[in-house]
């Protein structure tokens, strides 16, 4: 059996194509249907940005969208970083003496 495959994109939309492609149906939150006629594999947009949504335009790489496992991964380098760094004393700068 034919399988559509559905690839989440580094940093990116989500890429949807197969030999099947004429089995997927999207439709809107009401169930309407969006029509996908003449497109061989759809990219729909993960980052909120696109002015052409539910499709990517391209908008998430002006944007710097990092997907969930980028973020995750900003996120943890961004915390070691910060209990590597010594702990800062709480005393005041002494002033320089004459
Ligand atoms: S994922 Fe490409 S514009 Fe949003």
């Amino acid at each position: 059996m034919d399988r559509v495959t559905i690839t989440v994109r580094n940093n990116g939309s989500l890429f949807i194509a197969g030999d099947q492609m004429h089995l997927v149906r999207l439709v809107d939150h009401e169930g309407n249907e969006i029509s996908t006629e003449g497109r061989k594999a759809l990219s729909l947009c993960r980052c909120g940005g696109s002015t052409k949504k539910p499709f990517c335009d391209g908008t998430h790489s002006k944007i710097g969208f990092q997907g969930a496992i980028a973020a995750q991964q900003a996120f943890d380098a961004g915390q070691q970083a910060a209990q590597a760094q010594p702990a800062q004393s709480a005393q005041p700068p002494v002033p320089p003496t004459e």
